[in-house]
């Protein structure tokens, strides 16, 4: 008796790990992600050299662990010693002014809806209920690969908060740098799982902005999928 309970509660532990159902969205739509991993199956240097751009995504959905790895890797918290909690991208005077969406159609336990990424909670908070991949697409210019992957993440931008502290400078310049960060870590990462991305910066800025019901403007779409 006491082997079977054990091979029972073994049996629903393993469940909940596949299924990812210890990740339930409650009511309000929020999802708390699963812990970021800290390792790869591959070196950084292979991540560099085997990443090409993807555009062309297997119809598989994308697992929450794949989605908090990505997020995390993007902009996500890193907890250091000595400053407390930081970032995953270096941004010019720790301002941080980027936050990341997922506009997600086919993921794992989780509802199609567009989503705010909270980095200090490692969590997800809806947005947007329904798939919004094809708006989004369109959005794009009509770029396919934005209707195909099963999710697209979007990093927007805090303009005024680095205008204010670096003039234009920082709203033409610093701006993209730190967008070019977070969006090279979402491409290696997304390499090191296995998974590809494209880099896109070709949509209209008010509709994307609409879609996501954002206070700040969009900079980069990153659609995010198993390669073919
Ligand atoms: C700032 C920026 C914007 C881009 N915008 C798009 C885009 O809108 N659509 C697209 O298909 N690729 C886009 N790309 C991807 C480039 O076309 C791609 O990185 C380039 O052709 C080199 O190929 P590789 O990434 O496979 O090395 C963009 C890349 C960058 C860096």
């Amino acid at each position: 008796m006491k082997k079977m309970c054990i091979f029972l509660w073994i049996l629903v532990f393993k469940l909940l790990v596949i299924t990812d159902l210890s990740f339930c969205q409650d009511d309000s739509g929020s999802v708390r992600l699963p812990v970021s991993r800290d390792k790869s199956k591959i070196s950084v240097e292979e991540a560099i050299n085997s990443r090409k751009s993807v555009r062309s995504f297997a119809d598989i959905p994308l697992s929450l662990q794949e989605v908090s790895q990505l997020l995390w890797a993007a902009v996500g918290r890193i907890d250091d010693s000595t400053s407390g909690a930081t970032r995953a991208y270096p941004s010019a005077g720790g301002i941080y002014p980027l936050k990341a969406f997922l506009v997600a159609g086919k993921v794992n336990s989780l509802d199609s809806g567009v989503y705010w990424y909270d980095w200090r909670e490692h969590q997800l908070v809806r947005i947007v209920t329904g798939d919004k991949r094809a708006i989004l697409a369109s959005a794009a210019l009509g770029q396919s690969c934005v209707k195909t992957a099963p999710a697209t993440i979007v990093l927007v931008a805090d303009f005024s908060a680095v205008k204010r502290f670096y003039g234009n400078r920082g709203r033409d310049r610093y701006i993209s740098m730190d967008a070019g960060h977070a969006g090279q870590n979402i491409s290696l990462q997304a390499e090191a799982l296995g998974l590809g991305t494209v880099a896109i910066g070709a949509f209209h800025d008010e509709e994307v902005k609409k879609i996501l019901q954002a206070d700040n403007a969009p900079v980069y779409l990153f659609p995010v999928g198993k390669k073919e």
